[in-house]
Parts: C-alpha cells; sequence; structure tokens
C-alpha cells in the first residue's frame, strides 16, 4: 500500500514526573515511540512522519533512524492540528495516524485497518472498555455503521454510557484526510482541533467509516504514567516468555522472565531459572541451560553450554559445551571456543579461549589469545594495561599457569609452558619447561614469635 505513517508525539506527559520526554520512556528496554516506529515499518510505509513538540531536541537525538521525517508542532493545540502540520510532508496516497505512546499496536491489526481504506472511505480502531472514562466515545447510527466521535468532556450523560471507545488511530487517504482537516473548528470544551471530528466530516460528505474493533485493551493502551508504563511492560514480558515457551523453552517462572531486545533463535530442550534478563540480540543453542540471575546481552550461546547462577555475558560468543560461571562476567568480545570452562568470580574481555581451557577461579583475562586445554590457576591476572595503551598476551596449547600469576603483557607463554604459583611474567616463557620467578623460600630455624608485654 502506498502509505504515509504519521506518529503524533509532540505532548508534555506531565504525569510522568520526568525530565525525559516522555515517548522516550523505555518499555522493554527500548523507547516508546521506537516501538511505535519499527511497527510501522513494518507495513512497508513510503514514509514515517513524527511529530515532535515538547522535548524534540532529545527526540531526535535519541532516535537516529535517518529517514524518518521530523516535523516541529510549536504549539499543541489538538490532535487535528497536529496531523495537519505533518500533511505536507506526506507524498503517499493514504495516511494512517499512530501515536508515540501507544507503544503494544501491532501490524497485524493495522494491515486490516489500512486494507479498508479507499477514496470516500476511512477506517477507525476502537476498543471495548469496561471503564471508558477519558475516551472519545464511538456513536453508532440505529444500522451499526460510525457516525461520529464525541469527546468525554463535550458528551452528554448518555453518551457517556458507551462503552465503545475512540484509539485515536484512524486512516484515510490523503486527499479525503486533508479535506476533513480543513474544515475542523475548535469550538468545543478544550478549544482544541480534534482530530476525531474528521469521522463526522466523513460522513458529512457521503462517506463511510469502517469501524474496527481491537482484539485487547492492552494492544491500544496509551501510557500517562509511571504505572502504566509498567503495566505495558509487564504484557510485553507476558507476550514474549509465551512466545518462547511456544517454541519449547522451558521457564522457571515466566513472570520473572525479561526480554530487552530479541532471542533470535533459540534450539529444544532450553531451561531458563528466574531473574534472567536477554538483552539485544541473543541466540541459544539446544539443550542450553541458563542459572537464576544472568543477564544475557548480545551473544551467541552454543548446544549444551551450560550457565549457572549470576553470570553477566556481554557482546560475547559461547561455543558447545562451555561451563560458565557461577558469578563470571564475560566483556566485550570473549569468545569461547568448544568446551572452554569460565568459573567463579572471573573476568574476561577481548579473550579467545581454546577448546577445552579452563579460567576455573577469580582470575582477568584481557586482551588475550589462550590455546587449547590450557589450564588458568586461580587468582591470574593479565596485566594488560600499562595506563596508556592495552597489550596482548598469548598462551600456547597445554600451558599450565600457577595460582596468582601476573602476567606482564605483552608477553608470550610457549606451548606447553608451565609458570609456577606467585610468579610475575615479563619476559616469553619457553615451551615445555617450567618458569617462575617467586623468591626462594627461606625456613628460619628456632625463630621465636613475639610475646605480649615483652620488649
Ligand atoms: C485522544 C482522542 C480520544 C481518544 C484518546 C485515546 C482526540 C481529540 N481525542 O484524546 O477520542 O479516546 O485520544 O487515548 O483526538 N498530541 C500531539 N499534539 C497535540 C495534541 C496531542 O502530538 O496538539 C499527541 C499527544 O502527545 C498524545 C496524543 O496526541 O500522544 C493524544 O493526545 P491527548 O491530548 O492525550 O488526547 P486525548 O485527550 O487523550
Ligand atoms: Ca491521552
Amino acid at each position: 500500500m502506498d502509505l504515509a505513517v504519521i506518529i503524533l508525539a509532540a505532548g508534555k506527559g506531565t504525569r510522568m514526573r520526568s525530565r525525559l520526554p516522555k515517548v522516550l520512556h523505555p518499555l522493554a528496554g527500548k523507547p516508546l515511540v521506537k516501538h511505535v516506529i519499527d511497527t510501522a515499518r513494518k507495513l512497508n510505509p513510503k514514509e514515517v512522519i513524527v511529530v515532535a513538540g515538547h522535548g524534540a531536541d532529545q527526540l531526535q537525538a535519541e532516535i537516529d533512524d535517518a529517514d524518518i521525517k521530523w516535523v516541529l508542532q510549536q504549539e499543541q493545540l489538538g490532535t487535528g492540528h497536529a496531523v495537519q502540520v505533518a500533511m505536507p510532508s506526506v507524498s503517499a496516497a493514504n495516511v494512517l495516524v499512530l501515536y508515540g505512546d501507544v507503544p503494544l499496536i501491532t501490524a497485524r491489526t493495522l494491515e486490516s485497518l489500512t486494507a479498508a481504506v479507499r477514496p470516500g472511505q476511512m477506517a477507525l480502531l476502537s476498543v471495548e472498555l469496561s471503564n471508558p472514562a477519558g475516551y472519545g466515545r464511538i456513536v453508532r447510527g440505529n444500522d451499526g455503521s460510525v457516525q461520529r466521535i464525541v469527546e468525554q468532556k463535550d458528551a452528554t450523560a448518555e453518551e457517556l454510557t458507551i462503552s465503545e471507545g475512540n484509539t485515536g488511530i484512524l486512516c484515510a487517504t490523503r486527499d479525503d484526510l486533508a479535506s476533513y482537516l480543513a474544515g475542523l473548528r475548535n469550538e468545543n470544551a478544550q478549544g482544541e482541533y480534534y482530530l476525531t471530528d474528521c469521522i463526522e466530516a466523513c460522513v458529512a460528505a457521503g462517506g463511510v467509516v469502517h469501524g474496527m474493533v481491537a482484539a485487547s485493551e492492552s494492544e491500544v493502551s496509551g501510557i500517562n504514567d509511571k504505572l502504566q508504563l509498567n503495566a505495558l511492560e509487564r504484557v510485553f514480558q507476558q507476550r514474549a516468555a509465551q512466545l518462547l515457551m511456544e517454541q519449547g523453552v522451558t521457564l522457571a517462572d515466566a513472570s520473572r522472565f525479561d526480554l530487552r531486545g530479541e532471542i533470535e533463535q533459540v534450539g529444544m530442550d532450553v531451561s531458563i531459572d528466574i531473574n534472567c534478563i536477554f538483552e539485544g540480540r541473543v541466540s541459544i543453542g539446544d539443550n542450553v541451560t541458563i542459572g537464576a540471575n544472568c543477564h544475557i546481552i548480545n551473544s551467541t550461546i552454543g548446544d549444551n553450554a551450560t550457565i549457572l547462577d549470576n553470570c553477566i555475558i556481554e557482546d560475547s560468543s559461547v561455543a558447545a559445551d562451555c561451563n560458565i560461571g557461577p558469578f563470571a562476567r564475560l566483556r566485550p568480545a570473549t569468545d569461547l571456543k568448544q568446551g572452554a570452562k569460565v568459573g567463579n568470580f572471573v573476568e574476561t574481555k577481548k579473550a579467545s579461549v581454546g577448546k577445552g581451557s579452563k579460567i576455573n577461579h577469580l582470575s582477568y583475562v584481557g586482551d588475550a589469545v589462550i590455546g587449547e586445554n590450557v589450564n588458568i590457576g586461580a587468582g591470574t591476572i593479565t596485566c594488560n594495561y600499562d595506563g596508556a595503551n592495552k597489550h596482548l598476551t598469548e598462551i600456547g596449547d597445554n600451558a599450565f599457569i600457577g595460582s596468582n600469576s601476573a602476567l606482564v603483557a605483552p608477553v608470550k607463554i610457549n606451548e606447553g609452558a608451565t609458570i609456577g604459583a606467585g610468579s610475575t611474567i615479563t619476559r616469553e616463557a619457553p615451551q615445555h619447561t617450567l618458569t617462575l620467578t617467586r623468591a626462594k623460600q627461606i625456613n628460619i630455624i628456632g625463630w621465636k614469635r613475639p610475646v605480649k608485654g615483652e620488649k
């Protein structure tokens, strides 16, 4: 369809009680308005136009989608005025109006709405409400056809009993909408130009309004305060959890699962314990077990990997059969090859860890390339930073690094080398050799401990 999407986002959002413009508040880790933009894109529109007002600069800075057309509505004179301001930017033949603070609207609903539009025929999305307070009410004729919308503040007592509310989402041809907008007046209880008056204008011009009722209230709910924000966050997360369970994932508790991005791929027999957060793009293989309180960001987890409780994995790749945690932190550019093990209180960064290698306890491994079947003892530190630059540590296959060693980079530990515990290594360690730098142990025979009170 030759479509322009106009997203209204000029309002202030006073009830959020925040310096951040309302539509920039995150839901599932993504600004509200970005949810709407991403959904709009699924319709393949010719253009997406965002009407900004309050916090327009901040909005444009945060939403970096290059192809969005920004329109400034200096004064908020009503929803009709907001669309009027956007119309000169429309080149497509049809126009769909969405709202920056209604984040859960689905492409499927919008597709059926837009499909009903022709010259002289517009489409309107409404919702059945148990409590319609605050909403514009849909007034239908005796034949059931939509006649007009009356705002709460302009409604008669009888009109207020109508339970069908206006979502505000509508679609019309550009030319029809332009002519309805041109006739808007602000003689109403709020002194505003109401977009909703376009419905009556369409009917008066002999047109038809197709009223479509939304499948769920949450899909069309707007956000005005933090309570509503949280309610929709929970709806979003419930949907995300449901989708994963439908794909066969076992969740210890669907209400303690958070997605702030996308699980691009998930294998069979995956189980996820409570309080895990998945952020950015995550992909998970078969038979993966993820313990409680893990935060996984932009990472790939291979088949049969086990991640124990309390791990953070960011911008990393974990191959098949790896074992991680508890309490491990994989920082960006960690690349664990098959069967590697990273244990308690270990931090890695920009580190490649070869097949079957182990870093089991209390280590920092950064800017390192580690071969296969290497054992890194507890408390080993790669001293990768000299205060100005980062340097590389290379460790060959089958090397053994004794506990509490400091590897001062740039440095190379060759294949099969053994480093004695407590060493500070500043030069290359030869292959199949024991290298150690610690001072020799001395034993003082007959030495007496001091006794209290004795001088
Ligand atoms: C509007 C509808 C009402 C509907 C309700 C659903 C009108 C006249 N009324 O009422 O029928 O039931 O939404 O929530 O349309 N905005 C601008 N510029 C403006 C005015 C508003 O960008 O000049 C934006 C706001 O930021 C907001 C949205 O449009 O996101 C809705 O505006 P709001 O003033 O909240 O309309 P309601 O009174 O709720
Ligand atoms: Ca509103």
